[in-house]
């Protein structure tokens, strides 16, 4: 039987080769999504690390992050806000450009989506470059908020993402690292 939380989830992760394309390993976090069982201990594992952190919001990721970040913030008694994709929220918008691959992204929140000093932790899957992350994290900070802690289920380490965070000085939690 497998009784650590963390090497349980780690271990119900899919790896899929080649996808979106040759070379890349796709690191699915469905199957534990899926599994009430990794589920529940998924999310209790950031409900211990966070639970009496005065937290005030927690921020998820478009998309993954949404998943995480709602079902946890839910736990913790806290309210969500989403951190999006430009392009999809209605009202008054602040966005931060970060660099892909091939090219540019941007990530959007509502103006009013934090209030200065809030205690906020942000959630996402997976941290690769941290460029989503670290976008995220500058959106947060610009609007006020004390982003208290970045948190992601995987950190690739060979793409630097991890470290790339750790050295603005944005405190990093992951539960798996794969290389
Ligand atoms: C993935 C993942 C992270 C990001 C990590 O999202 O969920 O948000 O990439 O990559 P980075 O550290 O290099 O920025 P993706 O942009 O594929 O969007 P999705 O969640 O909508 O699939
Ligand atoms: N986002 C960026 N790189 C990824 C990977 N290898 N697996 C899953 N999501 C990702």
């Amino acid at each position: 039987m497998n009784t650590d939380p963390a090497s349980y989830i780690c271990a119900a992760i899919r790896s899929v080769p080649d996808w979106p394309k040759p070379g890349v390993t796709f690191r699915d976090i469905t199957p534990v999504l899926q599994n009430p069982r990794s589920f529940r201990v998924l999310i209790d594992l950031f409900v211990y690390r966070y639970i009496g952190q005065r937290l005030d919001l927690v921020a998820g990721v478009d998309a993954r992050g949404f998943i995480l970040g709602s079902v946890l913030a839910y736990e913790l008694n806290l309210g969500f806000v989403p951190v999006r994709k430009k392009g999809k929220l209605p009202f008054r918008t602040v966005a931060e450009e970060y660099t892909l691959e091939y090219g540019n992204a941007a990530v959007e929140m509502h103006t009013d989506a934090v209030r200065p000093g809030q205690r906020v932790l942000l959630i996402d899957d997976l941290i690769a470059t941290g460029g989503t992350m670290l976008a995220a994290a500058k959106l947060l900070q610009r609007l006020g908020a004390n982003v208290v802690e970045a948190a992601a289920i995987i950190e690739l380490p060979e793409l630097g993402g991890a470290q790339a965070v750790k050295a603005t000085g944005l405190p990093l939690y992951t539960v798996c690292r794969f290389n």
